[in-house]
């Protein structure tokens, strides 16, 4: 049987909320879109790249009131800058959607009437904590006071209960078709773990879903009862649907829906895996393929948000370092899934290392020898020899491997492997030495061959790289005069040896010149790239926000004791500790190496977190999190005045 290949490939990112300026986080979600709708042309297929802003709801009306903006007002200011990030780190969108939008608007409607007429949407009443001062339902999850009221999370003030009409989502007859769903295609949510939590929160009943409001203005209007607009989700995730011609062009929409990948962070994971699936169930969609869920970007090991203060400006860092560098950086250091944290250190070490020597070296050494002793004009080549044969054969398997781990989104796994051939071909030089060669008249053939072997292998390298640094890319072909261009250049006629360089290979100064740690860090620091914290209004500052012990319980805090430990090359900060928990050993990152040595921590016990969440930190895994305090910048560990068995629960 045949099976037929799929020539169309649709990807989105979550659609933005105008109520902040786009930070690391909303460019990793974009930049990971961005390499695989490149690698999916560069295959050959049709892409549609959809993005853009969610500008309707509460959030964004409430916004646009405390800076005295009208809510289009404000989307419109902020749309500009998401727009002008993107072009900076050359995302190659197709559309740009924004909810605002009449097609959207319309189209949404439509889907609400038709949900509304085949009785998957009804009237009722929603009975639920308000919050009078932030206009607001509290969340089902705040418990109860022991005075038998609820206390709003956001401004610490007791709301009322309240009972208002609103129209729900038959969520619940979806239950036992969602499972199903699940079951039959096991790969819809991923990674394997973010499915698992999905299936097990739909087992436990699902409840109808209150999807209008009548205390918030800013909103689609119910159709034919404008008393109410439609709950900001039910808005925003049809944009999906909306962007690509539902309701405007049968074409267009027929070709790309449904869906092959919708990038999400692990935030938004339950609107994508369950409320989504479920409305276009309802309204006779086919449903896509995969919800990709990745992990949180955090700066320093605390996870980055504005309130924090602790947010990176894209801007800077492109500025400093290029976009190429951003992208690759981001890419590189974590799989898709697992959280990351984004240190000066980890960025300056990363690009030094890969992107100024092992890349760079190569391409700026390789083109000045071709230039300097040929004029950039290769004469006749030896015979290609068995190391030369080796190279090529190493290519063709990298460009294989590359390839399976691009179709798979295992995007920093591609990159590892890109990076390793690279190290081949410096070794390769390394043991050909041509700048040997180029003093011994007899060689100059043997000497063409190697540069040539050496171009071919930056060429071919470059191809792979493209869909991640796609800048870098374009420069190389342009300094080594490459012909031919990536779109839908099949895997199978990409040849090591197609290169053919007509004299046309250019000398070029570094293309990732090295960044300075310690002129990065002040610039940094004069930019005001951390932001400080926004001034927040009296009341939040005095709020408290408790939890519950029952919260508090949930934390596995144990007694750790220290079996190894060794400084994380590259870094300042960063221990890497083997200790024992009584029952298991594992592994943990800690950022102490300023105040501690290895030799002092070895043997020592203290306090750690066993049950967050594992994250990579500069490439390397860490299991849970030793708690110290900070004194000035240096983390400070509490210790014990007697020794206690390892793995001792502490509360
Ligand atoms: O949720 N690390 O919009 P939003 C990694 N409008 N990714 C991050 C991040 C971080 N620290 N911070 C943000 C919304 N993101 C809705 C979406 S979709 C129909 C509607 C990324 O502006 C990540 O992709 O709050 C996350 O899911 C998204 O930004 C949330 O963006
Ligand atoms: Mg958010």
């Amino acid at each position: 049987m045949e099976e037929k290949v799929k020539k169309t490939f649709y990807v989105t990112t979550p659609i933005y909320y105008v109520n902040d300026v786009p930070h690391i986080g909303h460019a990793y979600t974009t930049i990971i879109a961005d390499a695989l709708a490149r690698y999916q042309r560069l295959t050959g297929k049709k892409v549609f790249f959809l993005t853009g802003t969610d500008e309707h709801g509460q959030k964004i009306e409430k916004t646009a009131a405390e800076k005295g903006l009208s809510p289009q007002q404000l989307a419109d200011q902020v749309v500009v800058r998401f727009k002008d990030l993107w072009q900076k780190l050359n995302i190659s969108y197709d559309y740009f959607i924004r909810t605002t939008e009449k097609f959207h608007v319309e189209g949404v409607q439509k889907i609400f009437k038709k949900l509304l007429d085949q009785g998957d949407i009804y009237k009722g009443s929603y009975q639920g904590w308000y919050c009078v001062s932030e206009e607001n339902f509290l969340s089902e999850d705040v418990s109860l006071e022991p005075d038998g009221y609820k206390i709003c999370p956001e401004c610490g003030r007791k709301a009322v209960l309240l009972q208002e009409e609103s129209y729900f989502f038959r969520l619940s007859a979806y239950q036992q078709a969602l499972l199903d769903f699940y079951e039959a295609h096991p790969r819809f949510v991923r990674p394997p773990g973010r499915m698992n939590e999905v299936i097990s929160f739909v087992r436990q009943g699902l409840k109808d879903l209150s999807i209008t409001r009548t205390s918030v203005k800013w909103g689609i209007p119910v159709p034919d009862d404008p008393k109410h607009t439609i709950y900001v989700w039910f808005d925003a995730l049809h944009n999906y649907v909306t962007a690509i011609g539902y309701d405007w062009n049968p074409e267009l929409f027929a070709s790309f829906w449904p869906a092959d990948i919708h990038l999400i962070g692990k935030d938004i994971l339950r609107f994508h895996a369950i409320f989504w699936p479920a409305f276009l169930m309802a309204a006779g969609f086919d449903l896509p393929a995969t919800v990709y869920s990745h992990g949180w970007w955090l700066k320093d090991e605390a996870k980055m948000s504005k309130s924090r203060g602790n947010v990176l400006d894209p801007h800077f860092i492109i500025d400093k370092a290029g976009a190429d560098a951003l992208r690759y950086f981001l890419l590189r250091e974590i799989p898709i899934g697992l959280d990351g944290s984004f240190s000066h250190q980890g960025f300056v070490h990363r690009i030094n290392s890969d992107l100024a020597n092992d890349l760079g070296n190569l391409v700026q050494r390789t083109l000045t020898m071709a230039v300097n002793y040929f004029e950039g004009q290769l004469p006749a080549l030896a015979e290609e020899n068995e190391a030369d044969r080796e190279l090529a054969k190493h290519w063709t398997e990298t460009k294989n491997k590359v390839y399976d781990l691009y179709d798979d989104q295992a995007l920093n796994r591609a990159l590892e492997e890109i990076w390793f051939f690279l190290n081949v071909v410096n070794k390769y030089l390394a043991d050909n030495e041509p700048w040997k060669l180029a003093n011994q008249p007899e060689n100059r053939a043997r000497l063409a061959r190697v540069l040539y072997q050496a171009l071919c292998s930056i060429r071919g390298a470059s191809y792979l790289l493209y869909p991640v640094m796609p800048e870098t890319s374009v420069k190389i072909w342009e300094l080594m005069g490459e012909k031919r261009k990536p779109a839908g250049l099949l895997t199978s006629d990409l040849d090591f040896y197609d290169y053919q360089p007509g004299g046309k290979i250019s000398r070029t100064k570094a293309i990732f010149p090295r960044i300075d740690l310690n002129e990065f860090i002040s610039e940094t620091n004069k930019s005001g790239v951390v932001a400080q914290p926004a001034p927040e209004t009296g009341a939040k500052e005095k709020k408290m926000d408790y939890i519950t012990y029952e919260e508090f319980k949930k934390m596995d805090l144990k007694v750790a004791k220290v079996i190894a430990a060794e400084r994380v090359e590259g870094t300042k900060k960063l221990l890497k500790l083997q200790i024992d928990l009584g029952s298991e050993q594992r592994q943990i990152i800690a950022g102490v190496a300023e105040t501690y040595s290895p030799e002092d921590l070895l043997n020592k016990e203290f306090i750690v977190i066993a049950n967050l969440q594992p994250a990579v930190i500069r490439g390397i895994e860490s299991q849970g999190m030793l708690l110290a305090a900070e004194v000035e910048g240096l983390a400070i560990i509490p210790f014990f005045n007697r020794e206690i068995p390892p793995g001792t629960r502490v509360k």
